[in-house]
């Protein structure tokens, strides 16, 4: 049978290829920009004919269906990192959180959620009958090969993707043909406070460094600093919008990497169309599992990778906290750990985690003498090697705890810094 017969066997609508969920099952779905809308819509349109089914996902971008009141029993979600929009429900007990380093992801799903169902986002097939994972292959390569039951939203908004992230149509149980334009994730206009902090980044880039750039603000106001440079490499979990015209100018061309030399690799696109029309058919980005991608082994085998992240609060010790505030699950733990230690492991590599010195318009400082009750660490302070504020960077690896209590106070916002300065006082013992 041709490829074109075997799509069209399997081609249904949502409302049909969602009676392959049963009671208790475990589904997983793609995240982000390729969140398949139109199957989840149908399912949570039909959860009263489900009983005890989890709804498993990380970065969602739009309002979630998951928390209202008349899922309960029917379907549960469980978040491997909040997000806006699911962040209340976490809280509030409607809906679960799951920690893990993001490239242990595709061994949870293997060896312990072991979903049955997977949904995932697609591009239409391509002359051989392949269709493309597009903007995500994350997660969703190993959720494809360990689900018995595949169902793929069709949609030509997808991009399609080079790397690991095909598929034949022998290989997906049900097709379900929905153009949507993609969710996007749009950058807000970098603050004053975010350059300054982009340019100290800068300050630690060299010439033919290869960068990991995080999720947040952070990471364009990095970019928007990178323009003097030369050969930069990217190896990074994920790229928004800021890297495209650093790739466009040549700024990044990948020539000085120890692997994949001329190529970007990430695990996915976390941007707007302009993004997705840049990595379209584009042989130059490839996108690979990220247990590829984010394994710190992996990571190091680049010399000189430099990642860049960005954390909520740090104690004085250096102990980052990046995912929790307080007892609330804010995001996520991603692939901070993961590009911390491989950097660290790669040859000449260095890593800076960067935040803005304070929160809540200026009336709390991020950097703190004890994490706030509830709060979890994210990366530990022997992971630690820069610190980045927009008053300066402090290197911590090598000092004493005592000289990165001071290092940290020093790049500290001034309003903070006096009070900041007297618990340290009183936790080390001087009397000055
Ligand atoms: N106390 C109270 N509120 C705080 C706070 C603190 N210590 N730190 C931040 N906030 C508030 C901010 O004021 C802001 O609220 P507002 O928008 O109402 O002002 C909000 O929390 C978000 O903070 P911000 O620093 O702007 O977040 P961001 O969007 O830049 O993301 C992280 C920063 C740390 C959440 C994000 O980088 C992350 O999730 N990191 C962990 C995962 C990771 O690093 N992955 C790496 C590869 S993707």
């Amino acid at each position: 049978m041709d490829w074109q017969e075997i799509y069209k066997r399997k081609l249904v609508s949502a409302e049909e290829a969602i009676k392959a969920v049963h009671d208790n099952d475990r589904i997983i779905a793609g995240f982000g920009c390729a969140e398949p809308f139109e199957i989840e819509r149908a399912l949570s349109d039909a959860c009263e004919n489900y009983k005890n089914v989890e709804f498993i996902t990380m970065i969602t971008l739009r309002d979630s269906p998951w928390h209202e009141e008349k899922m309960h029993g029917h379907i549960k979600l469980n978040c491997l990192f909040a997000s806006a929009p699911t962040r209340h429900g976490i809280a509030s007990g409607l809906s679960d959180y799951t920690t893990s380093y993001f490239h242990e992801i595709p061994q949870l799903l293997r060896c312990y959620l072991q979903p049955r169902v997977a949904f995932v986002s697609v591009s239409p097939p391509d002359k051989h009958g392949y269709v493309s994972f597009g903007t995500n292959v994350d997660y969703i390569y190993e959720a494809c090969n360990t689900a018995e039951v595949v169902i793929a939203q069709v949609n030509r908004y997808m991009p399609r993707t080079f790397g690991a992230g095909i598929k034949h149509v022998s290989e997906i149980t049900y097709f379900v043909e929905h153009d949507e334009p993609l969710p996007e994730v749009k950058d807000a206009p970098l603050t004053d406070v975010e350059i300054r902090i982009g340019k100290y980044c800068a300050e630690l880039i060299q010439d033919g460094d290869c960068l990991q750039l995080g999720i947040g603000g952070i990471p364009n106001a990095v970019c928007s600093q990178l323009y003097d440079k030369k050969d930069l490499g990217l190896h990074s979990e994920l790229i928004s919008d800021g890297v495209v015209p650093l790739l466009k100018a040549g700024i990044i061309n990948n020539k000085r990497k120890t692997r994949h030399p001329g190529k970007t690799i990430i695990g996915f696109a976390f941007g707007t169309k302009n993004l997705n029309d840049f990595i379209d058919d584009n042989p130059t980005v490839e996108l690979m599992p990220i247990d590829y991608v984010n394994n710190p082994t992996v990571i190091a085998s680049n010399d000189n990778v430099v990642s860049i992240n960005s954390c909520l609060q740090i104690d004085l010790l250096g102990q980052v906290v990046s995912d929790t505030i307080g007892l609330n699950q804010f995001s996520g733990v991603g692939g901070q750990v993961d590009f911390v230690r491989g950097a660290t492991m790669s040859r000449g590599g260095r890593s800076i985690i960067a935040m803005p010195s304070t929160a809540k318009k200026g009336t709390v400082s991020r950097i703190v003498p004890f994490i706030s009750e509830g709060g979890v660490v994210t990366t530990t302070r022997n992971d630690i090697h820069y610190i980045v504020t927009e008053h300066g960077y402090a290197q911590l690896k090598g000092l004493t705890t005592k000289e990165r209590a001071r290092a940290l106070i020093q790049i500290a916002h001034p309003d903070f810094r006096d009070e900041l300065y007297e618990e340290f006082k009183k936790r080390f013992h001087i009397s000055d």
